[in-house]
């Protein structure tokens, strides 16, 4: 990040969002974590635009009078507003009068669970596939997903299973339904037949289907939000409303901006939006948070962490972006050396899947809010020494040529690479976010994810042999390759190639 020096100047920003902006010295990147603003003493005449909105103000970043930042807070506020209108409603006057005798009659079976799962074709929403057929007290799970053009849902599925060694064989259970859908459309773009039918059956949704990209605005992800919306409504209409429960998949972005001088991020509902400011993406998920804690409904939102490769096989989607920061190392020829405070406290796949249901299907009260990440950290130097080990081992690279430098000279050598590799994917989004590398969550309070969830309590920490799982998943995949290393000095590489 440049230092902004000038005092009390006055500069526009014209992209959207914080990430860049123009000064009279030319582009400056400044942190996308909103705070960072307030280290200097500076004016910034903000405007920004995104789809729907468009804002402009001032930031005096000497008092922290920021009104830019005032007015993100504003556009977090009024779509919590938007989207829990209705809400304060009797439940029992969303049902059919049918329904309400049901529910009367109806207890939530413990043995015979529904579930609606959304986003199961991914890498989360899969294992949590696995985990939920895998259990003996499922009798039906909903596996609602978008359309694709070019694959039926069996073979996206089957692809995804066969990726991270899952049993392909439990997509024939008998208990699973798959549906196509849109969250975004009313009745989630399902017939009135199918939601008869869950209205009658459901005891449980996790809805774990979202977007991911820190540089996206808030207008991006609105949908998103209108889709749990339409998920609570349902699961507020369904004769079971009063046992059922809904489990949030939320993200550690939501308190993107949370002050950790005052203690770990809390296992609580923070009703400050100012702690979520920043990308739209955590912004986003701290609305649907703030807006099922106002649907009336037993919900929990978990706050999830950094997660890494799968612990069976290490599989680790290449389109994440710490898979690319390695991929953009080896062609750089050296790996960082983060800061010496940075903890990694990246938690494994299938320990994600399991706490979340674990949880879940606890006896007692449900928490509204989980935390969820690795509790015992490792440093970052042990974490980069273990994959500049296992690289140069598994590619059989010379012993030296993968290099642990101070993380200055590591963005130094990115942003040269960067102007030369304009082409390349990985590069280049590294390039973009490299005030975030190596990323990682604020410190939380697990209190209730170690009360509740025996997965997490005797979770074992981060090893070297995890650390080379990931790595041999990337480089069966083609996704790591000998023939990268020091890449970027060859300006005529392919890049259909990367
Ligand atoms: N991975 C992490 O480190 C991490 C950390 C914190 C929180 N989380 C949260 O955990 C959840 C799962 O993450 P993941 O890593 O498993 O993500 P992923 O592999 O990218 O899967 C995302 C799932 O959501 C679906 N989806 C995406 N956009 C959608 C849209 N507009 N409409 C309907 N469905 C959509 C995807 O469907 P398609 O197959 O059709 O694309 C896919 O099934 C997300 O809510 C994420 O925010 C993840």
């Amino acid at each position: 990040m440049t230092p902004i020096t000038n005092k009390a100047s006055v500069v526009e920003i014209t992209d959207y969002k914080y990430t860049t902006c123009s000064t009279s010295s030319g582009r400056t990147n400044l942190s996308s974590n909103f705070m960072g603003f307030f280290h200097s003493t500076f004016q910034v005449r903000c405007s920004t635009h995104g789809p729907t909105t468009a804002y402009s103000g001032t930031c005096r970043l000497d008092t922290g009078d920021c009104s830019l930042f005032k007015l993100e807070m504003r556009a977090i506020e009024s779509m919590i507003e938007k989207y829990t209108a209705g809400l304060d409603n009797d439940i029992d006057s969303l049902m059919h009068p049918v329904q309400v005798l049901d529910r009367n009659t109806k207890h939530r079976s413990l043995s015979a669970e529904t579930i609606l799962l959304t986003g199961s074709t991914g890498n989360l929403g899969s294992q949590l596939l696995v985990d939920l057929l895998s259990r003996d007290n499922i009798q039906r799970v909903y596996a609602v997903n978008r359309p694709s053009s070019t694959q039926s849902m069996m073979q996206r599925h089957s692809d995804r299973f066969i990726d991270k060694g899952l049993d392909v064989s439990l997509l024939a259970s008998a208990k699973l339904v798959f549906l196509e859908g849109d969250i975004s459309l009313p009745d989630l773009g399902l017939s009135k037949i199918v939601l008869d039918e869950m209205r009658q059956d459901l005891t449980m949704i996790i809805h774990n289907a979202w977007t991911f990209g820190f540089r996206k605005t808030l207008p991006f992800f609105e949908d998103h939000v209108k889709g749990t919306r339409t998920l609570i409504d349902l699961a507020r209409s369904s004769v079971q409303s009063e046992h059922l429960r809904f489990l949030f998949a939320s993200t550690c972005s939501a308190m993107q901006s949370w002050d950790e001088r005052k203690g770990p991020y809390p296992e609580k509902l923070i009703s400050d939006a100012k702690h979520a400011v920043g990308s739209g993406y955590g912004e986003s998920k701290y609305i649907a948070e703030r807006i099922l804690a106002k649907s009336g409904l037993r919900a929990a939102s978990f706050r999830i962490g950094q997660i890494s490769g799968l612990e069976n096989n290490g599989a680790w989607p290449i389109h994440e972006w710490i898979p690319a920061t390695v991929n953009a190392a080896l062609r750089l020829g050296s790996l960082p050396i983060p800061n010496k405070e940075y903890q990694c406290r990246w938690i494994p796949m299938a320990t994600t899947s399991k706490a979340i249901l674990e949880i879940g299907f606890t006896e007692g009260a449900l928490p509204f809010a989980v935390n969820l990440q690795h509790p015992q950290a490792i440093s970052g130097k042990f974490l980069m020494r273990g994959l500049q080990k296992m690289i140069v081992q598994e590619l059989r690279l010379p012993s030296d040529s993968l290099p642990l430098v101070p993380h200055e000279e590591w963005i130094a050598s990115l942003e040269k690479s960067a102007s030369v590799m304009k082409s390349h994917r990985y590069i280049q989004v590294i390039a973009k976010v490299h005030d975030r590398l190596p990323p990682d969550s604020p410190d939380m309070d697990l209190t209730q994810a170690m009360r509740l969830s025996e997965t997490m309590r005797t979770l074992a920490p981060i090893e070297n042999s995890d650390i080379e799982k990931w790595v041999l998943y990337w480089v069966k995949s083609g996704f790591l390759d000998r023939s990268m290393l020091h890449a970027w000095r060859n300006k005529d590489e392919d890049p259909s190639h990367l």
